[in-house]
Parts: structure tokens; sequence; C-alpha cells
């Protein structure tokens, strides 16, 4: 099969929740290897999004088309659900409520191995929970510990070594750095801008803090009561905010995280 034109899109995407439309007619690609950014005030639909694009709610009206196949429905089986898994991946804010805490780092890496890189065998395995664990930057010590001994930055980094695990084309991030502090969260995002020059994933992130959509995305969409009031080149968007509501939304973010913090190399 040819590569698709947009490694993750979606076309009339709606969701309704009772009499509330949460997501309303929200279309968007994700370009082979771009990375794209949600952002808008709380509850105007983007977790709802998010939950849609990886399984975990089904959509009222739409289409969404990642790596070329469609999963607006619900996965008929084991090896669909397990096929979608490894196309796209999804980090949360909260990983501690996601991980299982009698579960040490090593065992929960080693479960998304075993899913979705089913040829490796044990050894093969141990060696690639040991390269995810450095790619996250978590020591030995700290794979062998629970989740419950860890602090939220490492806790986030196992979330996210599980992701890689997975070897996804797309990871969907909502808020995921959000409750880390400042300094834990530059380090996961620099993680994530090493990551994606590694290897090529994509990622859909879901943030209310611009300096974050600037280092991770080049494009922007930006929702408001479940529909997209305005898009566009990220840049271009937080530089010249054409909507008041996205003047808005810029104006309120806090004027030192405002400023681009990009690294050298990253685009
Ligand atoms: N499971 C649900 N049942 C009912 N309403 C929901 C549900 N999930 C989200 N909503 C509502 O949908 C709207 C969008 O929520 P959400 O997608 O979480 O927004 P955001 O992530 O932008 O803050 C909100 O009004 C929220 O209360
Ligand atoms: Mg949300």
């Amino acid at each position: 099969m040819s590569e698709p034109l947009a490694i993750l899109g979606v076309v009339g995407l709606r969701k309704e929740f009772g009499p509330l439309v949460a997501v309303d007619d929200v279309d968007f690609a994700i370009p082979v290897g771009g990375s794209l950014a949600i952002v808008g005030e709380s509850g105007s639909g983007k977790t709802t999004v998010a939950r849609m694009i990886v399984g975990l709610e089904r959509p009222t009206a739409g289409a969404i088309i990642a790596c070329g196949r469609d999963r607006s429905t619900p996965a008929r089986g084991a090896a669909e659900r397990r096929r979608r898994g490894g196309e796209v991946q999804i980090v949360f804010q909260d990983p501690y409520s996601s991980l299982d805490p009698r579960q040490a780092v090593t065992a929960a890496i080693d479960e998304v191995l075993r899913l979705h890189a089913a040829d490796l065998d044990a050894d093969a395995r141990r060696a690639r929970v040991g390269e995810l664990g450095g790619l996250v930057g978590l020591d030995e010590r700290q794979m062998r510990a629970r989740p419950g001994a860890l602090s939220g930055g490492q806790r986030q980094r196992v979330a996210i070594a599980r992701a890689l695990a997975a070897t996804p084309r797309v990871i969907v991030l909502d808020e995921s750095v959000a409750a880390l502090d400042v300094s834990i969260q530059a380090q996961v995002l620099n993680l994530l801008a090493d990551v994606r020059v590694a290897t090529g994933v994509s990622f859909l992130l879901i943030s209310h803090d611009l300096a974050v959509v600037r280092q991770l995305t080049e494009q922007v969409i930006v929702m408001q009561r479940g529909r997209i009031v305005e898009r566009g080149a990220t840049a271009a968007v937080l530089d010249d905010p054409q909507e008041p509501y996205t003047q808005l939304l810029r104006a309120s973010v806090p004027t030192a995280g405002w400023k681009p913090r990009r690294r050298a190399g990253a685009r």
C-alpha cells in the first residue's frame, strides 16, 4: 500500500452528549511526519476529539482515518484493536491512573511489547525495555520501581515509554506535561522533540501552554464550543491571531510562558 498523504485525518467529526454538542464538524489532517496542536478554553471539546481518535468515545458523525484506515467505528476484535493501538497511542495528563500500581516499570513496558512486538523473544524484549528506559531517561533503579515510588515526571516518562513501545505513527498528548513542574516539563518536552527526530512520530498535542505548542507542532487549530474557529501554521496563528477568541487565549497566557523557548535544532 502506498503511503497515505495524511497520517491522521478527521472529517466532519461530531460528538453529542445528550443535548450538548461537544464536538461540531471538526476537520483536520496531519501530514506524514507533521504535528498538530489543538488549543482552546476548557470545555471546548479538545479531550473529546482525542478520545474519539483513540476509540474511547464513539463519534456521533464523521470519519477518522489513521494510516489510511477508517477507525470511526469500534474495532472488531482483538487483532484490529491491536493494530489501531500500534498506529495511534495516547498519553494522558495524569499517568498515575493509567499505570498499574502493582507493576514495576519494566513489566509495564514489557506488557506493551508483548502485545505490539510479538516477534521479539524474551531476551530481545528485555533489551528493548532497557532501550526505551534509556530513551526516556529512567535509570535502572527507577526501571525496577513501581509507580508509587516514582515522581510525577518519572511516571510521565513511563507513560511515554509505554506509548513508544507500541512504535505508533502518532502520539496523542492531552495536557501530558501540564501537571509537571517547569524544569521537569522542559526535560519531557525536549525528550519528545528528540523522539520525534529519532522516530518520525507525529504528535497531536493538546495544550493550554502556547510555548509548548510552538516547540512541538507546525500546525494548530483553535477550538471554541466544539468548533474550529481558527487554524493555520502554528507560528502564524500564534504571532498574528485573526480571531478575537485566539487573541484572548494568547493574552491569557503568562508572559514568561509566552516567549518561544525553542531549542536549537527543534523545528
Ligand atoms: N462523557 C461525557 N458526558 C457528558 N458530557 C461530557 C462528557 N465528556 C465531555 N463532556 C462535555 O463535553 C464538553 C467538552 O469537554 P472536553 O472535550 O473535555 O473539553 P476540553 O478537553 O476542551 O476541556 C464539555 O462541556 C464537557 O462537560
Ligand atoms: Mg481536556
